[in-house]
């Protein structure tokens, strides 16, 4: 049986002050969570003491970045190897607030997704098309390659690993989530996509995430599309109650979606 995957993008939120209430009141909260698999990405800063209180519980631990280099003289940046010694499992590569705000390139994800494999982590790559790429019927194209080039020599056993995020940047922030219909059909089309650089039998056990605008009142209908098998959350993670009321809705619905 596939859990449903609910990930919780703090984004640039969550000073200690803030955060340390914050996983604890949603480690609390989830203490047997049914159907679902939960982690947490807050920033660098507070990942040590996020690390600590979901230590030995159901929530798991995600970073939101990391360099392509294990280590080296790059001023700022932080490497694979350091999340890992902090029990990060997974790291989310090429969200669009990267690929706009810090000019991240498919080529230097594509680095990066290499990296988090070579150290063991989950990639979480992030695809998605602009409004006016939508507009002028460029979601498809937009999305192959991101996808192709972000997932360009990683073998098929490594991808098989991953984790892929459908995220519209138009519903990020925006309080308009994709439908599940408009969603369901771009993971439709990641999945074939999957399943060409993989093979049919196992790029369905991939997961590709929905994310933009997701919230407890609206993660039911999408999780029980087709081809949607999770949630990356960023402003409705921030909430612990919300949050967890996500994600127990979450669960249930890709339950309702298999058939289990
Ligand atoms: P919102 O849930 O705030 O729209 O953000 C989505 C996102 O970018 C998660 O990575």
């Amino acid at each position: 049986m596939q859990t449903a995957l609910v990930i919780g993008n703090w984004k640039m939120n969550g000073t200690l002050a803030e955060a340390r209430p914050l996983a604890t009141a949603i480690r609390d909260g989830l203490k047997r969570p049914r159907g679902v698999e939960v982690v947490l990405c807050p920033p660098f800063t507070a990942l040590a003491a996020v690390s600590e209180i979901v230590k030995d519980s159901a929530i798991r631990l995600g970073a939101q970045n990391c360099h392509f280099e294990a280590s080296g003289a790059h001023t700022g940046e932080v490497s694979p190897p350091m999340l890992a010694e902090l029990g990060c499992r997974y790291v989310l590569l090429g969200h669009s607030e990267r690929r706009r705000e810090c000019g991240e390139t498919d080529e230097l994800i594509n680095h990066k997704v290499k990296a988090a494999v070579a150290h063991g982590l989950t990639f979480v790559l992030c695809v998605g098309e602009t409004g006016e790429e939508r507009r002028q019927g460029l979601t498809f194209p937009t999305i192959e390659g991101q996808l192709r080039a972000g997932l360009a020599g990683v073998p098929v056993e490594s991808i098989v690993k991953g984790v892929i995020a459908y995220e519209p940047v138009w519903a990020i922030g925006t309080g308009v989530n994709a439908t599940s219909a408009q969603a369901a059909e771009v993971h439709g089309y990641i999945r074939g996509l999957l399943s060409e650089l993989t093979s049919k039998e196992t790029a369905h056990a991939i997961p590709i995430l929905y994310g933009g605008s997701v919230k407890a009142d609206n993660v039911e209908e999408l999780v029980a599309a087709p081809e949607i098998d999770g949630a990356l959350v960023g402003g409705a993670s921030l909430n612990a109650a919300g949050f967890i009321a996500l994600a127990k809705k979450a669960g249930r619905a890709g339950a309702t979606s298999r058939g289990d």
